[in-house]
């Protein structure tokens, strides 16, 4: 196990990861057992849609929607999954644009289209806010007042944890996983860590030697014990927001990407859709909801982390937790694109995100799209006839932020500037302020 996963919990104190026994279902809800966290988080739930309650006050506050929280109802194919959240905030930027991408070196007879889901937002970019969308809906029922969540050092999922919880008025605290050269210093404004620090997020450091001996579960349960004691409410959020809950964003982009096509123009049909994979939620909703619904595009995955078999059993835990009664390795496929390791890139992979962001205009992050697209245009070489007459939709997981970490190791390869040439002579011809 990588130290992008290392210790990931599936369940956790989550509402949705426990055992049920009923289904919310078509607007009403029928009955059903509820243990532990999930009975709390439900009553929870329950007790605010009555008449004059979040909804309600909601919409005293804000227009258009934006941070809003909504009754959730799934998409009528997947309302065979259990349990179903019965909340959701909107918090990112939907329905993200589809376009065509004419990647550099498209083999003959493919065609790629590309999902912007990293122009969710801004603050709020990238993949994490569809899942978030639904985390922090369970968090605010279950009268949480703080955030506890983990990730690597540039986490984006850390930094869109900070900033939607602030939007919703709660704290966060954010172990971050770093080198123990550098555990004890302070830990910058690169990337990242400028956003969360920006938002007010606590920030606790941790070696990657104490992360990999311990694990994050461990990690979460020891803060929240400690903020517990000092009188807070914190819920805890899985690395990347990866449980069976945070599942259902990207449940809910399929239900979009299905909407989208259907409004489009010309009949845009998709038969793969690919995206990167670091902690499994991103592909466990995808990879469902395909199945599911009437787009049955098959979902390659390009791990960035963890080996393949790691994230079979992981997405298998994810849909478990959702009673879909599927195998996981006939829902998707997934492969290796880690390469020298997470989060490290070789200078190869760093060529191809610019030649791409000069080709397209697109910028892929290093760490996580930068490396699918690398690995699935690869074997679009090797093996062009797998991908011949398919048109393939890329799902852009956002990351920007953490291009930011790699400044030292793209500058190199960024020629293009030089001193404008005016020469003496150019008399100025009119206007005289500074930026005119
Ligand atoms: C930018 C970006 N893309 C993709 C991923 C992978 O998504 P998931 O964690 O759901 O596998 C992550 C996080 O791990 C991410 O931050």
């Amino acid at each position: 196990m990588c130290s992008c996963s290392a210790g990931l919990l599936r369940g956790g104190s989550f509402a949705i990861a426990g055992p049920a026994t009923g289904l919310r279902h078509g607007g009403g809800l029928r009955r059903r057992r509820l243990q532990g966290s999930d009975r709390t988080s439900f009553a929870a739930s329950m007790s605010s849609s009555v008449a004059g309650g979040p909804d309600q006050e909601a919409s005293r506050h804000y227009i258009g929607g934006f941070l809003a929280r909504r009754s959730y109802e799934p998409p009528a194919w997947a309302s065979q999954l259990s349990p179903v959240p019965s909340f959701v905030y909107n918090l990112g930027h939907f329905p993200t644009p589809i376009h065509k991408w004419n990647l550099p070196d498209l083999p003959e007879g493919t065609e790629v289209w590309i999902k912007r889901d990293d122009l969710s937002g801004m603050q709020l970019s990238g993949n994490k806010v569809r899942k978030l969308e639904f985390l922090l809906a369970d968090a605010v029922a279950q009268g949480a007042d703080c955030i506890v969540t983990v990730g690597g050092i540039q986490s984006n999922h850390c930094r869109a944890t900070a900033v939607a919880a602030r939007y919703l008025n709660l704290d966060s605290y954010l172990i971050l996983r770093t080198a123990k050269r550098l555990v004890d210093d302070d830990p910058g404004l690169t990337g990242n860590l400028l956003v969360e620090r920006l938002v007010g997020a606590h920030v606790d450091l941790i070696s990657r030697e104490e992360y990999a001996a311990i694990g994050s579960v461990v990690l979460a349960d020891l803060l929240k014990e400690r903020l517990v004691n000092e009188g807070r409410k914190p819920y805890i959020i899985p690395v990347g927001g990866s449980n069976s809950l945070g599942t259902w964003g990207y449940i809910e982009a399929i239900r979009e990407i299905e909407q989208q096509v259907q409004k489009g123009q010309g009949d845009v049909d998709f038969d793969d859709i690919v995206v990167a994979c670091g902690s499994g939620g991103t592909i466990a909703g995808l990879s469902l909801g395909s199945w599911l619904s009437k787009l049955k595009a098959k979902v390659h995955a390009f791990s960035v982390c963890d080996s393949p078999d790691y994230f079979y059993d992981y997405v298998q835990g994810l849909i478990d937790g959702l009673q879909a009664g599927l195998s996981s390795r006939d829902l998707v496929d997934i492969r290796d694109a880690k390469g020298l390791g997470y989060a490290m890139s070789t200078t190869d992979e760093l060529k191809f995100v610019k030649r791409v962001a000069e080709a397209t205009g697109v910028v892929l992050d290093p760490v996580y799209s930068g490396k699918a697209v690398y690995r699935m245009l690869k074997d679009m070489a090797e093996n062009p006839a797998a991908w011949r007459g398919r048109r393939v939709l890329f799902v852009h997981t956002g990351g920007l932020l953490g291009l930011y970490d790699k400044v030292e190791e793209v500058a190199p390869l960024l020629g293009n500037w030089r001193r404008m040439a005016v020469g003496e002579a150019v008399p100025r011809r009119d206007g005289a302020g500074k930026m005119f």
